[in-house]
């Protein structure tokens, strides 16, 4: 199991676990975390699963394509730590991953 800790908006932190080869999106999503919304279930087409990666774990996330980077600029709350939570896979490197929810746009 792949161990992520998880800020929710409201500041409060609760680690949570998943297998390898699931998205990081359905992790929290299965979690309990309701405000990640996730409107298009994974499709790279909403930018509601918007997270904020802890900067020790962004070299360790697969690259980023041009969709995912052309959704994040729609969002105002983009930071340079900013990625679609679906787009992640977990692997076993990312044990320990932490992540904040970004902002509702
Ligand atoms: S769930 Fe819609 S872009 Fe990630």
């Amino acid at each position: 199991m792949i161990r992520i800790s998880v800020e929710a908006r409201d500041g409060a932190v609760r680690e949570v676990s998943g297998n390898a080869g699931i998205s990081l999106m359905q992790v929290v999503r299965d979690n309990g975390f309701d405000e990640l919304l996730a409107l298009c279930g994974g499709c790279c087409s909403c930018a509601t699963c918007h997270v904020i990666v802890a900067p020790d774990y962004v070299e360790k996330l697969p690259e980023m394509t041009d969709d995912e980077d052309n959704l994040l600029d729609s969002s105002d709350h983009r930071t340079p730590n900013s990625r679609l939570s679906c787009q992640i896979k977990l692997s076993d490197e990312l044990d320990g991953l932490k992540i904040k929810i970004a902002e509702e746009d």
